[in-house]
């Protein structure tokens, strides 16, 4: 049985009609690896009713924060939608995931691929400085339907690259490439499209993505998982598993 904490909302942000962010407080002891999730909720009919959720905010800071979607009939989202900051939340004691920089060869050019809340790991590596350290170019990548639903975009646009401590290395190192499907947007189309097509790579300058270079970060829905790896394992990447270092990592914690 995982054990639980109560923390206290401290911010909530609603993004639009879909999704939401919101913070917490974090237990002094709770350790945890940029990209991990942890399982969050509340308590619903006498019961903690919980879900994985990936950690936004980075494993230095003193709260945690999280993304969400809104689903109107959703067993949780549909009352954490409602959360307002001073109210309790569940948080599991034991984050845990395969997002992390370690399960990862070394390499040159890190590829964060995500599409709709798949984001959140990603927020948090990106404020990770050793991701600066280890990689020549990062580059986060956003697929969602709608303009509205790129979440974060002035923070990795505006903020993060003032940041006090790795601002320079974010401006000559992280590339941010959003896509939109449903509506005008400057680059259109499914993630999975534009790097079968190269367009992609070809937009941000980058060559056809190689093995013996190139890794990649995996973070979305299980159709976005499937395509996206069948992808990269034609191209001859391979996957992390069971504490052997890869290509690439995905996070299949989601998909049930
Ligand atoms: P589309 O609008 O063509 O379905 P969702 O909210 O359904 O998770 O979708 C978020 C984004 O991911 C949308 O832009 C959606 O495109 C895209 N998407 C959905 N399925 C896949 C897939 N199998 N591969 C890549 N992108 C996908």
């Amino acid at each position: 049985m995982t054990s639980l904490s109560i923390q206290s909302v401290t911010d909530v942000h609603h993004w639009n009609d879909s999704l939401f962010s919101f913070k917490t407080t974090r237990d002094r002891s709770l350790r945890f690896e940029n990209g991990h999730f942890v399982m969050l909720g509340m308590q619903v009919e006498g019961k903690p009713l919980l879900r994985a959720y990936s950690i936004a905010s980075p494993n230095y800071d003193e709260e945690l924060e999280f993304l969400s979607i809104k689903v109107p009939d959703g067993a949780l989202t549909s009352r954490l939608q409602n959360i307002q900051v001073g109210d309790e939340v569940f948080v599991s004691s034991k984050p845990t995931g395969t997002l992390v920089l370690d399960h990862l060869l070394a390499g040159r050019h890190l590829y964060l691929i995500s599409t709709g809340t798949g984001i959140a790991p990603f927020i948090s590596i990106i404020q990770d400085p050793s991701v600066y350290e280890r990689f020549d170019k990062i580059i986060v990548s956003h697929g969602v339907r709608y303009v509205a639903e790129l979440a974060y975009r002035k923070f990795i646009c505006e903020q993060l690259p003032r940041n006090e401590f790795f601002g320079e290395d974010v401006k000559q190192k992280l590339i941010y490439y959003p896509t939109v499907t449903r509506e005008k947007f400057k680059t259109r189309g499914r993630l999975t499209e534009l790097m079968s097509s190269g367009k992609l790579f070809s937009d941000i300058g980058l060559n056809q993505p190689d093995p013996s270079q190139d890794r990649f970060m995996i973070c979305g829905s299980p159709a976005m998982l499937r395509d996206t790896c069948q992808l990269l394992n034609d191209w001859s990447f391979e996957e992390s598993r069971q504490g052997h270092k890869g290509h690439y990592v995905v996070e299949r914690a989601f998909v049930a």
